[in-house]
C-alpha cells in the first residue's frame, strides 16, 4: 500500500490500490471474518467492477486474499460484478451477486472453495432471468438472502417509477430457482428530493435483519444516478411482508456512509460495515491513484428509543498506544487547544454535560494558525433536545472538495449527557455521540501541520472526562497476491 497520499486512512481498511466501494459478501466462516467489496484493481475509477477480498481474524488487522470475481469476457456480468452477499449453502459458500450487463443487472451464482478464495461461477447465469413483469422498475440489483425454515428467502432492491423505492421478495429451494413472491415494502418518493429522509426512487443495497426483537430494513436511498443517504425501516417482518413503524437516517453523514451491509458474527453481534465516497474531484482522486475507504466495523444493537445504537466494534482499541488525558472540569473557554493531544490516527473518548442553551465543541485537525480545523459540535437547546453538527466548512482550504456541514438530532442523556467518540483516520472521520454516528471525509492542505486539537465551550458545560490516543496503524506494507 503506497501510504505517500496523506489522506489515506491507516486504520479503516482501503485497497491494494484503484477504486473501493461497497462491503459485500460479509461472513464470520470458522473464525476468519470474510470482507469483499466492489473494486476496480486497474483504476480509481468505477469501471469494470470486480470483488475484491480480505480476511482478518480480528476485525482490526486485515489480509488482502486473490480477487474473488472478475467479470466475464462474456456472460452474465461482463460488464462488472456489483454488490451481493455470501450465504452458507449447506457448507458450500455461495456468492449471489449483481452480473451488469450493459446497463443491467440481474441476478447470479458462484459457489467457492472451502477457504473462500476460489470461486466458481454458475453456468446458468444469470438465475433470474428478468426482473418482475409487469411493474416498471427503476433498477433492478443487490441482494439480501437468509435460510428460513426449509427454503431460502432473497430481497432484490429496486423501485416503481412514480412510486418508490422497493425490495422485491423472492423464494428459492437451492439458490438456483426463484420464485417471485411480491415487494415486501414499497416507499413513497413523492416528498421533496432535499430532504434528509428522502426514501429515494430506488433502494440500493437492501439489509434485513433482527435486532433485539425489532426487524429492521436497511437501504441506501438512490436517484437517478445520484448515491444519496443511507436509512432503515424499524417495524416486523411476517409472512411476505413488512409492516414498518418508522424511517430513520442510519449516519448523519449521509453519502458519507453508504451502501452498509451487515452480519451476524460467531458472537452473535450485528456487525456492520458501509463505504466512505471520496469527497475529493474524480482529478484529485484519480491522480491518488486509489480512493474508497471501508468504514469501521460498528456493532448495531437496539437502543430504548426504538432507534439503532451504534459503535465502533470493541476490538479496534487494541490499535491504541499512547493516552492523553485531560483534567475534568467546567469549561470555560470558547476554544482551548490542547497541546498534549495531536495527531492524525486518533481515537477520543469523552463525556460532557450540558446545561439547556449550552454547545460543546471538539475541534480536530487543526492548523497552527487555526486556518485550517474542523469542528465536532454537540449542542442541547432549552427545550430538552440536542443536535450533532460537523463543521467541514474550514476542514480545507482548497475550493474543490465537499466542506458541506452535517448533522442531526442528538438523543440526551441524563442532564443533558453526551458520550462522544471520534475518530481520526487522516482523511477518513467516524463520529459516535449516545450511539448516534456521523461520518464524513475531510482533505486539509496542509496535512502535516493540521495535527491540533482542541475543545471548548459556550455556555454552562461539563466536562466529566477526556482521554485521547495515539492509534497506531493497522496496515504494513506487505507484497500482496491480487490476481488468483
Ligand atoms: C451502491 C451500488 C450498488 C451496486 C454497486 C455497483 O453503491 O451502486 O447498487 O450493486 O454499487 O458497484
Amino acid at each position: 500500500r503506497a501510504h505517500r497520499d496523506p489522506h489515506r486512512p491507516r486504520f479503516h481498511f482501503t485497497s491494494p490500490g484503484g477504486w473501493l466501494n461497497d462491503p459485500n459478501g460479509l461472513t464470520h466462516w470458522n473464525g476468519v471474518y470474510h470482507l469483499f467489496y466492489q473494486y476496480n484493481p486497474l483504476a480509481a475509477a468505477h469501471h469494470r467492477i470486480h470483488w475484491g477480498h480480505a480476511t482478518s481474524t480480528d476485525l482490526v488487522h486485515w489480509t488482502d486474499e486473490p480477487i474473488a470475481l472478475v467479470p466475464g469476457s462474456d456472460g452474465a456480468d461482463r460488464d462488472g460484478c456489483w454488490s451481493g452477499v455470501l450465504v452458507d449453502d449447506g457448507g458450500v459458500p455461495t456468492i449471489v451477486y449483481s452480473g451488469r450487463h450493459g446497463e443491467h443487472e440481474l441476478p447470479c451464482v458462484a459457489r467457492g472453495s472451502t477457504d473462500l478464495r476460489y470461486w466458481t461461477k454458475d453456468p446458468a447465469n444469470p438465475v433470474i432471468a428478468a426482473p418482475p413483469e409487469g411493474v416498471d422498475i427503476t433498477a433492478f440489483r443487490d441482494h439480501c438472502v437468509w435460510r428460513e425454515g426449509k427454503v431460502w428467502r432473497q430481497l432484490i432492491g429496486s423501485g416503481v417509477r412514480g412510486v418508490g423505492g422497493t425490495a422485491f421478495l423472492y423464494e428459492s429451494d437451492d439458490l438456483r430457482t426463484w420464485r417471485y413472491i411480491g415487494p415486501l415494502l414499497t416507499g413513497n418518493a413523492s416528498q421533496n428530493r432535499g430532504e434528509l429522509d428522502w426514501t429515494g426512487t430506488m433502494w440500493e443495497c437492501v439489509d434485513l435483519f433482527g435486532v433485539d426483537g425489532t426487524d429492521v430494513l436497511v437501504f441506501s436511498a438512490w436517484d437517478e444516478g445520484t448515491t444519496h443517504h443511507p436509512l432503515y425501516w424499524t417495524g416486523r417482518y411476517e409472512g411476505d411482508t413488512f409492516t414498518p413503524t418508522a424511517v430513520h437516517r442510519l449516519d448523519y453523514g449521509g453519502r458519507y456512509f453508504y451502501a452498509p451491509q451487515s452480519t451476524r458474527d460467531e458472537q452473535g453481534r450485528r456487525v456492520m460495515f458501509a463505504w466512505l465516497q471520496e469527497g475529493r474531484t474524480d482529478e484529485a482522486t484519480a491522480e491518488a491513484g486509489w480512493c474508497g475507504v471501508m468504514s469501521l466495523p460498528r456493532v448495531v444493537t437496539l437502543g430504548a428509543d426504538g432507534r439503532l445504537d451504534q459503535a465502533p466494534v470493541p476490538e479496534l482499541t487494541e490499535l491504541r498506544r499512547e493516552r492523553v488525558e485531560v483534567a475534568p472540569g467546567a469549561l470555560t473557554e470558547p476554544y482551548t487547544r490542547l497541546n498534549a493531544v495531536r495527531g492524525d490516527q486518533l481515537d477520543i473518548e469523552t463525556t460532557l454535560r450540558l446545561a439547556p442553551g449550552a454547545t460543546a465543541r471538539l475541534v480536530v485537525r487543526e492548523t497552527p494558525d487555526g486556518a485550517e480545523r474542523t469542528v465536532v459540535e454537540v449542542s442541547r437547546t432549552h427545550d430538552g433536545g440536542g443536535t450533532l453538527l460537523l463543521h467541514r466548512e474550514t476542514s480545507s482550504l482548497d475550493p474543490t472538495v465537499d466542506i458541506e456541514p452535517r448533522y442531526g438530532e442528538l438523543p440526551l442523556g441524563e442532564d443533558g449527557r453526551v458520550d462522544l467518540r471520534v475518530l481520526v483516520d487522516h482523511s477518513a472521520l467516524e463520529i459516535f455521540a449516545n450511539g448516534r454516528p456521523l461520518t464524513a471525509r475531510i482533505y486539509p492542505t496542509r496535512p502535516d501541520e493540521a495535527m491540533g486539537v482542541g475543545i471548548g465551550a459556550d455556555g454552562d458545560v461539563t466536562l466529566e472526562r477526556f482521554d485521547a490516543w495515539q492509534m497506531a496503524s493497522a496496515f504494513t506494507d506487505v507484497p500482496r497476491p491480487l490476481w488468483p
